[in-house]
């Protein structure tokens, strides 16, 4: 069973699907950090932004890998390094490039194949599992999401003021939301929850109960 969630930068995906994924006990995944773990990648390597040859033989001899929760780059653990603002800033030039998506799809499968999953990102519901049994679309004010994220990076000692990052937020948004291939959208059969003025816990309940509703009486709980 996939349950997928979707929504643009800040709107609590990461939070609430983590947090849904352990109450139901199913494996989680966080499509965004591998896009996040390509572009550190390509940043280390000097962006070669414009040269999609380059871009997919570097590609092709990456390894990323997903374990006990920690993101590995080629061996190395990047789980705290792929969150840094320069990332922030890059990867949804990376992400609008339809090669790359093409070749992390199948892999985005691969990753959950079997599993009872929580799935997390852009284009979960539409493209990457389009027959998830829930999908679930978040969304907050442009305002909220900001001030959600310049805290996140103030508590990580990222020094950015509060303008810098809702700038950042509104690019990327437009870059995911335009670009051709799988761009930011809501599935039509997919729940749209917007999580400003709401707590964690309450949008986390709001996501179960959604889940517990559609499978009532099946098993699906692991404990
Ligand atoms: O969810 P996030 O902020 O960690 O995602 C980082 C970027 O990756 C985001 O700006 C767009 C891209 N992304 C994507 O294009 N498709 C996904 N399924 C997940 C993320």
């Amino acid at each position: 069973m996939i349950v997928a969630i979707d929504g643009p930068a800040g709107s609590g995906k990461t939070t609430i699907a983590k947090l849904v994924a352990k109450r139901l006990g199913f494996f989680y995944l966080d499509t965004g950090a591998i896009y996040r773990a390509f572009t550190l990648k390509l940043i280390r390597l000097g962006f070669p932004i414009d040269d999609l040859k380059k871009i997919c033989d570097i590609l092709d001899s990456t390894s990323i890998d997903i374990r006990d929760g920690r993101l590995f780059l080629d061996g190395e653990d990047v789980t705290e390094l792929i969150r840094d603002p320069e990332v922030d800033k890059r990867v949804s030039l990376v992400a609008k490039i339809a090669k790359v998506r093409e070749r992390l799809l199948p892999f985005q499968r691969r990753l959950v194949s079997g599993k009872n999953a929580v799935v997390e990102g852009r284009d979960m519901g539409t493209v990457v599992f389009p027959k998830a049994e829930v999908k679930v679309f978040l969304t907050a004010s442009l305002e909220e999401r900001a001030r959600r994220r310049h805290k996140e990076l103030i508590q990580r000692g990222k020094n950015l003021s509060f303008d810098e990052v809702l700038e950042d937020l509104q690019k990327r948004d437009e870059i995911d939301s335009n670009r051709e291939v799988a761009p930011l959208k809501i599935a039509s059969d997919a729940i749209i929850i917007d999580t400003t003025g709401k707590t964690i816990d309450e949008v986390v309940e709001e996501v179960v109960s959604i889940v517990l509703q559609r499978y009532k009486g099946d098993s699906i709980l692991s404990t």
